[in-house]
């Protein structure tokens, strides 16, 4: 659901089609191999797994999988890599990082249609915010590669090394494009490992960064499930870890780097507050909590995952909302009428049925829409839940699917009391027609990133991470910077 603002600034350039959009010359391979040193190669232990349409259930491919001993000869081709791209001219670096860029921008609706299909998301958002948004960063990024003293007055840069990335399956390229481009930029070189179900579009950069003619062993492609990316986390050849996806993993992630010399970036859950004043113009702020929620089928880490609706408007804002979840089609992600697209896969799609049971059973009110759904693949209908209380697991957890919590307040200090009683502390949003108002609720909100009168605006330029169980770290902007450089006095 990429707002008019979104499709302006970060428009790939490419008419309306008719819906469905076609899957001509989109090519995607039987089987894909490792990207390692430049080649793509086939896995030591010769396993692979399979990636599917989790709209069709079909299988799309198949993929290595690597063992700790492919990720050590990625580790190796990174670390010779190292010696050859850190030395280079800062400009010419930026030079390769922005042929990526190009090359992306130029292939961007085969990025996007394989994007669609690999992980299920609507074909609007695949191609007017994931790809454009990902070609962004590598443009934003190259720009810095040749004026890093100028990001740190005074001081020494120096890139970290090799950094080890490990991403989530909600914006496979996107992620990929927020690791990459920073690290090669800052001159590391690096291992990439996309998610289990959504190999595909990292693959296909790989396939990108060879004819952008990146030297061999810069960017490396390891594909694989959990114990791929442990393999990483455990190897001593890294230099940075960057990781997003669960506060679990992440979890385990930092107590594996305890004591360790790698730095770190950890952008793990949230549980953002939308938070709706009742002097908020109420027809936008619907719009706001429709995209806050549904977007991604609320395979968001940052998404307004809980609704704080202030008591005199809460009955209105409750019915719009409901009429407009009505609109809303859920089904085919190539369609490009389609809102809500499919569920990432069966083990996502159970999580999130495991939590419509949790609501109702800790005695919530439960509204889905009453949209058709296909009869094959992976599907779940916008959900509210109403008279929710703070210590139910609906307001407390991440869910990660398109089911909204729904609470009232009454006062300024209410509201932010509920905001910031979670584990997390990732994003926020705020809806009201007063600036002081928002100046007060941004600065109080313990969250990294907080949104007003509008959600879910991404932009290369602008720090991204989170606080308490959100994470460590900072990705995007200058900040995005330091996480990849060593500086000296
Ligand atoms: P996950 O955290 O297991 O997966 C993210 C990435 O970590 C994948 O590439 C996966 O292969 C890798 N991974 C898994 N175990 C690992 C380990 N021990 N060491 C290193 N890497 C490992 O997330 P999962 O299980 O797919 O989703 C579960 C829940 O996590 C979701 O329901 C959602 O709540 C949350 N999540 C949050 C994301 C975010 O962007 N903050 C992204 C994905 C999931
Ligand atoms: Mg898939």
């Amino acid at each position: 659901m990429a707002t008019p603002e979104n499709k302006l600034a970060f428009d790939g350039g490419w008419q309306y089609s008719p819906a469905p959009e076609s899957t001509d010359h989109v090519k995607i391979k039987k089987t894909y191999e490792l990207f390692i040193g430049g080649e793509f190669v086939a896995p030591v232990q010769g396993k692979y797994f399979d990636t599917i349409n989790p709209a069709t259930e079909e299988k799309l491919s198949k993929v290595a999988l690597a063992s700790a001993a492919d990720v050590d000869k990625a580790v190796k081709a990174a670390r010779k890599a190292f010696v050859g791209w850190s030395r280079l001219k800062p400009a010419e670096r930026g030079k390769y990082i922005f042929r990526i860029a190009r090359i992306l921008q130029e292939r961007s609706r085969e990025f996007a249609v394989i994007e669609s299909l690999d992980g299920g998301k609507p074909i609007r958002e695949s191609r007017d915010v994931d790809v454009p948004l990902a070609a962004a960063h590598f443009f934003y990024y190259a720009g810095w590669a040749d004026k890093l003293e100028y990001a740190f007055p005074g001081r020494a840069v120096k890139p970290l090394g090799v950094a080890g990335q490990i991403i989530p399956w909600n914006f496979p390229l996107l992620m990929a494009a927020w690791k990459i481009a920073p690290a090669l930029a800052c001159g590391n070189t690096v291992v990439l490992k996309p998610a289990e179900t959504t190999p595909l579009t990292a693959l296909k950069l790989a396939e990108v960064i060879a004819d952008a003619g990146l030297p061999p062993g810069v960017v490396n492609i390891v594909t694989g499930a959990g114990e791929t990316g442990a393999a990483i986390v455990n190897h001593p050849g890294f230099d940075k870890i960057a990781f997003t996806g669960s506060t679990d993993v992440g979890r385990i992630i930092q107590k594996a780097l305890a004591g360790s010399n790698k730095k770190y970036t950890l952008e793990l859950g949230g549980k953002a507050a939308n938070i709706i004043f009742a002097d908020a113009a109420i027809d936008e702020a619907v719009e706001g909590i429709v995209n806050g929620i549904f977007f991604n089928q609320g395979h968001v880490c940052c998404a307004g995952s809980r609704l704080l609706v202030q008591e005199p408007v809460a009955d209105a804002v409750i019915r719009k909302l409901r009429d407009r979840m009505e609109t809303l089609i859920v089904g085919d992600p190539l369609d490009k009428n389609t809102d809500i697209g499919a569920i990432n896969s069966k083990q996502q799609l159970e999580t999130i049925k495991s939590y419509l049971a949790i609501g109702q059973e800790e005695g919530s009110e439960m509204f889905q829409s009453s949209c058709a759904v296909p009869k094959r693949g992976y599907w779940c209908r916008p959900t509210i839940f109403t008279g929710v209380s703070q210590s139910n697991r609906v307001v407390q957890e991440e869910i990660f699917g398109p089911v909204l919590a729904i609470q009232t307040f009454r006062t300024f200090d209410e509201a932010l009391i509920k905001a910031n009683n979670t584990p997390y502390g990732l994003s926020g949003g705020v809806w009201t027609d007063k600036g002081s108002k928002i100046f007060k609720m941004t600065q109080s909100i313990r969250a990294g990133v907080v949104w007003a009168n509008t959600f879910n605006k991404f932009d290369p330029t602008s720090p991204f991470g989170g606080n308490k169980e959100s994470g460590v770290g900072r990705e995007g902007g200058m900040h995005g910077l330091d996480a990849y450089l060593k500086l000296g006095g």
